[in-house]
């Protein structure tokens, strides 16, 4: 099935490392798409996978919770692979696990400035170019944590929960421009980072109460990214799809 993302432009956060983000970055790679990895970690590695596959790709250094600099990038992406069309908003922190009061507030700061502002920064940098091209597709990239709460994750939770509201705002005024935005809330995806950063027994009771008995993998993920980017999902918008193998059913 053609996606119809051949030669359009996208920006994919936080795709730098082993994670979510590299994958998503893959996928529309691999659907024809040129794309932008943007992120505060060296990036080389996701270009030259991208590139051994046949794909196209450029690295840009950026800390997207620092508007000057993402205002610099997205110019840069502009006139370097020409006018964006889609923005994956994948790059996120999760700073400190801990009851609620136990969090210090400089950790609250950082997880907002992260997660929430700078999804918006990336988002208000992009707009205009959208509403140019009256064409976008704006991805959230959410979490379980974002709709149901996360125990001992009060700061991650509120970022993740505050992305909703962005998307589902975005997707109302760019209604008429062809421009959708859609929330991606994954369960337990086994990214690095998750693998190491979940012990033992959380993993093993993190399974158990997933309908599936397992952990997606970060392709589960990158394909409901290059869909909901895709021409194929040109009336979906607002929308918050949940994948996570039925982690966040009912279950007794
Ligand atoms: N892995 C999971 O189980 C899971 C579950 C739910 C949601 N998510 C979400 O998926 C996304 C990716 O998660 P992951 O597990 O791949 O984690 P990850 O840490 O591997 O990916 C996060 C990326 O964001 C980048 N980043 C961090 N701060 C940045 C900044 N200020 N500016 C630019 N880039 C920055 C990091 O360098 C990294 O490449 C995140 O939004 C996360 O909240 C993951």
């Amino acid at each position: 099935m053609d996606l119809g993302l051949k030669g359009k432009v996208a920006i994919v956060t936080g795709s730098a490392g082993e994670g979510l983000g590299r994958a998503q970055a893959i996928a529309l790679a691999s659907e024809g798409a040129i794309v932008a990895i943007v992120d505060i970690q060296p990036i080389d590695q996701t270009v030259s996978l991208i590139e051994s596959k046949g794909g196209v790709a450029k690295g840009y250094a950026c800390d997207i919770s620092k508007a000057e600099q993402v205002n610099e990038v997205v110019k840069k992406i502009n006139a370097d692979l020409g006018p964006i069309g889609i923005l994956v908003n994948n790059a996120s922190i999760l700073t400190t696990v801990g009851m609620f009061t136990d969090i210090p507030v400089e950790r609250w700061n950082r997880d907002v400035e992260v997660n929430t502002m700078g999804t918006a920064n990336m988002s208000r940098a992009v707009w205009p170019h959208m509403m140019a091209g009256k064409w976008g597709r704006i991805i959230m990239i959410s979490s379980i944590a974002g709709t149901m709460g996360g125990l001992g994750q009060t700061s991650y939770s509120t970022t993740k929960a505050s992305v909703i509201g962005l998307a589902k705002s975005l997707a109302l005024e760019g209604a008429r421009a062809n421009i959708t935005a859609n929330i991606i809330a994954p369960g337990v995806i086994k990214s690095k980072l998750a693998m190491e950063s979940l012990r033992g027994d959380m993993l093993e009771r993190m399974k158990q109460r997933t309908p599936m008995r397992r952990f997606g993998e970060v392709e589960e993920i990158a394909n409901t990214t290059a869909f909901l980017c895709s021409e194929k999902a040109s009336y979906v918008t607002g929308q918050v799809l949940h994948v996570d193998g039925g982690m966040g059913l009912f279950v007794f």
